[in-house]
């Protein structure tokens, strides 16, 4: 889990490896330790009947591999960013994106289910993704960012709509991480981000669908 932006300015390509590595492990296997309250703990804990349950882990497994991907991503990128501010700006949305993971993860816990056995896959993907938008420059970087956020926001708003309406806990969840992922594409604009062109908004809507129907079961 990263502590925020790193003072060390001129980061060697193993140092940076490391990080990745790091990082990588304690996002797939370890508890990662959120640095917020989890919101959900302000609601009651209503018990769901089986199949509501089960279509709330599914939506709450997909939320957690979301932010697997998040964290791989963001990794991914900040490895290659050139600009130490570009760099430090991704590591600290990564930072947010910790307590987006582990707010998932207690709440799948809650609903007495476990997080997406492929995460390690989606890790690996995600990591080279940002990867490789990064080494096309920081404005693709940022851009990246942006168009990444955006979606997830849309697609936690149709999360809120389609969770069980009693499911409180995890509603409040995905309303406080709505509101990061606005504030992090905006940061990303303000910061000199590019619009990415077609296909590549697609391209990445297409791959979250695939990711969607598979950790909803998996
Ligand atoms: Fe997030
Ligand atoms: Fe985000």
């Amino acid at each position: 889990m990263h502590t925020g932006p790193s003072p060390f300015r001129h980061l060697s390509p193993l140092d940076r490896l490391l990080d990745s590595a790091q990082n990588a492990l304690s996002t797939v296997l370890g508890a990662p330790r959120a640095a917020r309250a989890n919101p959900g703990l302000g609601e009651p804990e209503v018990v769901l009947d089986e199949p509501e349950r089960r279509h709330a882990a599914g939506l709450m497994r997909i939320n957690h591999t979301g932010e697997v991907c998040a964290q791989a991503l963001y990794v991914g990128q900040a490895a290659v960013a050139r600009e130490p501010a570009t760099r430090d700006h991704l590591l600290e949305a990564a930072q947010e994106e910790t307590d987006h993971l582990a707010w998932c993860a207690d709440r799948l816990r809650e609903l007495d289910s476990r997080p997406s056995l492929l995460n390690p896959l989606w890790y690996a993907g995600s990591w080279a993704i940002g990867a490789a938008a990064g080494l096309r420059g920081d404005g693709w970087n940022l851009g990246f960012v942006v168009e990444t956020e955006r979606q997830v926001e849309a697609h936690l708003e149709e999360h809120l709509q389609t969770l069980p309406p009693a499911d409180a806990r995890s509603r409040a969840i995905l309303a406080v991480m709505k509101d990061d992922e606005a504030r992090h594409a905006d940061n990303a604009l303000a910061a000199g981000a590019r619009t990415l062109p077609p296909p590549i908004p697609a391209l990445m809507a297409g791959m979250s669908k695939v990711m969607k129907a598979m950790a909803y079961r998996i």
